[in-house]
């Protein structure tokens, strides 16, 4: 079985929850290997809605093994409670979870620096989920915070650090912001408990990963957010703490080049955004409003509205060549079927001036015009389709002329929340 990549190619929220539900189902592992409690990774299976932040979304697999990788960053306080609820709905998941001894634990302290941080920007704020991810990879760049093996340390030493730990904090709340300190001792002794459950599942990540390096074991690598949100790639500052991107997948995970088979990149049948930032083919009208309502695009970490617009083809090009994809998936296709027209952007001008490609430089992005190219709406319902020939014309057109300038083929299109709302196709939607 040949190993997967999933990477949003996007802002995040392009739907990559249920994509890798279905990709991880006759896999080995599935492995996070970047961000924290800052995604939301949504699988409607029948009636039963799950959302999970941390844990990786093959954990609703009886067999499949999760593995949540060095390059994330941690909350303790989250995942206990995440892999509570999952038990509570009666999938236990405490023997499937591995999580990597080198990942960086996310601290109370963290969240608090990332709120404080983000009212001192005031207008200039990057509008964070708040989850503390900034200050977490901070403190892991400037190699002073602590990692999730810290938690099998015996309690009274893992106590002390904490200790040191939060006090050092406190000193930053206070300098920098005039904030309260947090209370040192009782965060310490909650940590202690909460080392008790999740040690057991802390391991060496390059062990338990052997299979798969030796191609005995198959792995499908889930990444969050997505490219345009890759603090090197996406659209600085706007941008989340960590690679996203491919790059990412190698760093947070240990695994080398040769291990990658697919990656398929995601990309929903129009675009959001979450946050503040550029974001040229916005709709920030009506059209936009009934966009975000026909999609029930609000986020599922922060409830907040997402910003909604036409599908941007110079960044799907741009995630599409970044990434190396051998795939893309479409989501959300079912949302636009009401309407009668459907633009796409296929080039970006600044003062009447066409760019060549994509602006590395969110300074450009923002100044950039979107250029457009319409297509005609199919205006009738997608949703039970599970072949590409059940599809309306108009909207085998449409997928074709993303398929040829996103210059990968499409591999599937989902059509609804369920996991059977899709129409899978190895040989592209072009015929
Ligand atoms: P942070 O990752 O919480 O620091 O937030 C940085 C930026 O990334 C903000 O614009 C967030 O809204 C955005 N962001 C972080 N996680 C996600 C996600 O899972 N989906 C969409 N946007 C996200």
């Amino acid at each position: 079985m040949e190993n997967r990549v999933v990477i949003g190619g996007q802002w995040g929220d392009e739907g990559k929850g249920k994509i890798v539900d279905t990709l991880c189902r006759d896999l080995d592992w599935v492995l996070r290997y970047q961000g924290g409690a800052n995604a939301g990774h949504t699988i409607h299976i029948g009636a039963d809605k799950h959302v999970l932040h941390l844990i990786p979304s093959g954990a609703l697999h009886d067999g499949v093994k999760c593995l949540l990788g060095g390059g994330m960053v941690i909350d303790p306080w989250s995942l206990r409670d995440e892999i509570l609820a999952l038990e509570q709905k009666g999938i236990d998941v405490r023997d499937r979870i591995f999580i990597a001894s080198t990942a960086a634990l996310l601290m109370p302290y963290h969240k608090r620096l990332d709120e404080l941080k983000e009212e001192q920007l005031k207008r200039k704020s990057i509008g964070t989920t708040g989850r503390g991810i900034g200050p977490a990879y901070l403190d892991k760049i400037q190699r002073t915070g602590m990692r999730m093996g810290d938690l099998q340390l015996p309690a009274e030493n893992l106590e002390r650090k904490v200790i040191e730990m939060i006090l050092s904090a406190n000193e930053t709340l206070s300098t920098n912001y005039d904030a309260e300190p947090l209370a040192s001792r009782v965060l310490a002794e909650e940590l202690v408990v909460l080392a008790k459950f999740i040690a057991p599942m802390v391991v060496n990540p390059y062990e338990v990963l052997k299979g798969v390096r030796q191609g005995t074991e198959s792995v499908l690598l889930e990444g969050a957010q997505g490219t345009l949100l890759d603090i090197d790639h996406g659209t600085y500052p706007f941008v989340t703490s960590s690679n996203s991107t491919i790059g990412g997948a190698m760093t947070g995970s240990g695994l080398p080049p040769r291990c990658f088979g697919e990656i398929n990149g995601i990309f929903k049948a129009y675009l959001t955004r979450v946050g503040n930032g550029p974001f040229p083919t916005e709709l920030l009208g009506e059209q936009g409003i009934s966009l975000r309502e026909a999609g029930g695009e609000y986020g599922a970490t922060t409830g907040r509205a997402r910003r909604c617009g036409w599908f941007d083809m110079v960044a799907a090009r741009y995630a599409a060549d970044i990434n190396g994809l051998t795939g893309a998936i479409i989501t959300k296709l079912d949302v636009l079927d009401d309407l009668a027209a459907i633009q796409v952007a296929t080039a970006y001008e600044v003062e009447a001036e066409r760019l060549p490609c994509f602006p590395v430089d969110g300074n450009i992005l923002s100044r950039c015009r979107p250029v457009y190219q319409e297509f005609k709406g199919w205006e009738k319902p997608t949703s039970e389709c599970r072949r590409l020939t059940d599809l309306p014309a108009a909207a085998r057109k449409y997928l074709e002329f993303l398929e040829a300038e996103l210059g990968t083929l499409i591999v599937g299109i989902s059509v609804g929340k369920d996991r059977e709302q899709m129409i899978w196709t190895d040989t592209g939607v072009t015929t």
